[in-house]
């Protein structure tokens, strides 16, 4: 496998925010389902989702709001809720245009199944269906994304309905370190490829930096790379139990 610098932007440890804007085009999505045809996620995060929604029982109980987003999409709702909400509301729950996750196919924002949703901050309580949810989204490679700890970093409000499919085991890492996703990336750097990784379960975890040349990988092991959206990529090998 080669990896070239534009590689960078694409896969699910994408980090995306104002300080790094999404760089790739999205492919690889797929509707939600027959119901919500027009909520649209990246294919893997979608199947993660429902083995999710369907290992509690919850697939009438929680609904999704919001899933891909383009540009255009991202652009709208920023503008309108600016109008509607005012600049302090929308700089806490909107992100700026090519600044959002939602923007990846990766990110789904999910309501408990009531009565009026609202769109941008829909209800998603900690208790009940929602935190039980909540409880086992890391094993399935999804992560709550914004939390009031770490609005410094992330630049966004609390958002308990917002999960970000980033894969397992990084999933399980990140909510056990109870850090952001920024930190992670920051984290990784010191895992460097091919001599200290993180060993995490039945997995290493390695950062892999782009130093301006292309990278050859000759892997005979089950492995996924993706990268960081930031300077290099995340290796994560899987090894046996
Ligand atoms: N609500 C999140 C931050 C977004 O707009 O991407
Ligand atoms: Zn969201």
């Amino acid at each position: 496998m080669k990896l070239e610098k534009e590689d960078i932007g694409k896969g699910e440890l994408v980090l995306i925010n104002p300080d790094y804007k999404l760089k790739s085009k999205i492919n690889n999505l797929v509707s939600f389902g027959k119901k919500y045809n027009d909520i649209k996620l990246n294919n893997i995060a979608n199947c993660a989702l429902h083995s999710i929604l369907n290992n509690i029982n919850a697939e009438s109980k929680i609904v999704p709001v919001s899933g891909y987003r383009t540009l255009e999409e991202q652009k709208y709702i920023y503008e309108t809720s600016l109008k509607e909400n005012g600049r302090e509301y929308t700089q806490k729950y909107v992100a700026l245009p090519n600044a959002s996750e939602h923007q990846t196919g990766l990110a789904i924002d999910l309501a408990l199944n009531e009565g009026h949703i609202d769109f941008i901050c829909p209800r998603f309580p900690y208790y009940g269906i929602c935190q039980s949810f909540r409880n086992i989204a890391p094993k399935y490679g999804f992560i709550e994304r914004y939390k009031d700890e770490k609005k410094a970093i992330t630049k966004i409000a609390k958002e308990e309905w917002h999960f970000r499919y980033v894969g397992y085991p990084h999933s399980k890492i990140i909510t056990e370190k109870d850090i952001c996703l920024e930190e992670y990336i920051e984290f990784l750097k010191d895992f460097l490829y091919p001599n200290h990784p993180l060993m995490y379960e039945e997995y290493k975890i390695f950062f892999i930096p782009y130093k301006g040349q292309s990278i050859s990988l000759e892997l005979m092991e089950d492995y996924t790379v993706s990268g960081n959206n930031v300077d290099g990529f995340i290796l994560t090998i899987k090894g046996e139990k």
